[in-house]
């Protein structure tokens, strides 16, 4: 049995009260979509200064415990030719590194996908670890819609998560799990919390089958919502009671935290969803957020590429992420939420 001392140490450092996790980790390619609100296009010298801006805000280091990385961003430094990696590790964030390859179409299994990347994974997390990242992240697709997403492919997702987190964990970096069930659709809350149960139970039970170290691992999750194409939207607490109701039938008790992505909802909405789960009090594992676009769109929306701006859009991250951090301690108030 390996001694995974240093997993938990991890664990422990990412989910801190008052603080959330960064998504920072998208594709070169997706990276493209969040510059086109700057106006920008998707070019690598725009990506580096996106991500510096993001990386030195003064001041996040006191809402930000970890920020996940893409394999690109992750050798990049700044203007001045510090490493980003140093960057984080000087002001006390923990770097992650996203590690899947992205989704394929599962043959046979209309309108479902299965996540590829585990070649040669081993190699490159023995880099990324000699690199600094210290926790990695691997995301799945669910999809809802007629007759779907079927056990066979929540079951083949399982498994390869369970690859890749048995490796990362053999190589010191703490695994995340991130089976998204997607936002957008028409589908009604309480479909979404059938398939996020289904979901979770079907991880978990493969998870503790293949004997992965729950405590050394993290769990990120969407909230239970409806599509965001339903009329019938539900209010914060309809989501809390029906995220925790899920978590309380599916997540053990000894896995290491949750934290949640925003899955395209309103910063402001992601935050209050937050704030309506953290208002039920504590639970068996530490909750936060790792949101990407809830916490990156006001930034570029605030710079729109112009050097003129930076000040103020940092100002605009910084913001942010201090709501979602009092909305961690449960105590963010939305009336005076003005940005
Ligand atoms: O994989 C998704 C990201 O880590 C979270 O992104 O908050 O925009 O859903 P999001």
């Amino acid at each position: 049995m390996q001694n995974n001392t240093e997993l938990y140490k991890t664990v422990s450092q990412l989910m801190l009260d008052g603080k959330g996790i960064l998504a920072a980790d998208e594709s070169d390619g997706t990276a493209g979509k969040r510059l086109a609100l700057a106006n920008l296009p998707n070019q690598s010298g725009n990506r580096q200064d996106f991500r510096e801006m993001l990386f030195t805000a003064p001041g996040i280091e006191e809402f930000l415990s970890g920020i996940i990385l893409y394999d690109s961003t992750i050798r990049e430094s700044t203007d001045q030719g510090v490493p980003f990696v140093d960057v984080l590790i000087a002001r006390g964030m923990v770097p992650g590194i996203k590690v899947d390859g992205g989704v394929r179409q599962l043959d046979q299994f209309e309108g479902e996908v299965v996540t590829q990347g585990l070649d040669g994974l081993d190699e490159r997390f023995k880099e990324y670890y000699k690199i600094g990242a210290r926790f990695a992240k691997w995301r799945a697709v669910v999809n809802i819609g007629e007759g779907i997403p079927t056990n066979e492919c929540l079951e083949l997702n399982a498994v390869h998560m369970v690859e890749y987190a048995l490796i990362a964990q053999a190589n010191g970096i703490v695994p995340i799990v991130e089976p998204e069930v997607m936002f957008p659709g028409s589908h009604t809350l309480e479909e979404a919390e059938e398939v996020t149960t289904r979901t979770l139970n079907i991880l978990f039970s493969t998870l503790k089958k293949y004997r992965v170290d729950l405590k050394g691992l993290i769990l990120k999750s969407s909230m239970v919502l409806a599509g965001d194409t339903n009329p019938q939207q539900s209010t914060a607490d309809e989501v809390a009671s029906a995220t925790l109701r899920t978590f309380k039938l599916s997540v053990p008790r000894d896995v290491g935290g949750i934290v949640f992505l925003s899955g395209g909802q309103a910063a402001k909405r992601a935050t209050e969803n937050l704030q309506a789960i953290a208002s039920f009090g504590k639970q068996p594992w530490p909750i936060t957020f790792s949101y990407s676009r809830a916490i990156q769109e006001p930034f570029l929306l605030a710079w729109q590429g112009k050097s003129e701006n930076v000040s103020l859009a940092q100002k605009a991250l910084l913001y942010r992420v201090k709501m979602n951090a009092l909305a961690q301690l449960g105590k963010y108030d939305a009336s005076r939420d003005t940005k």
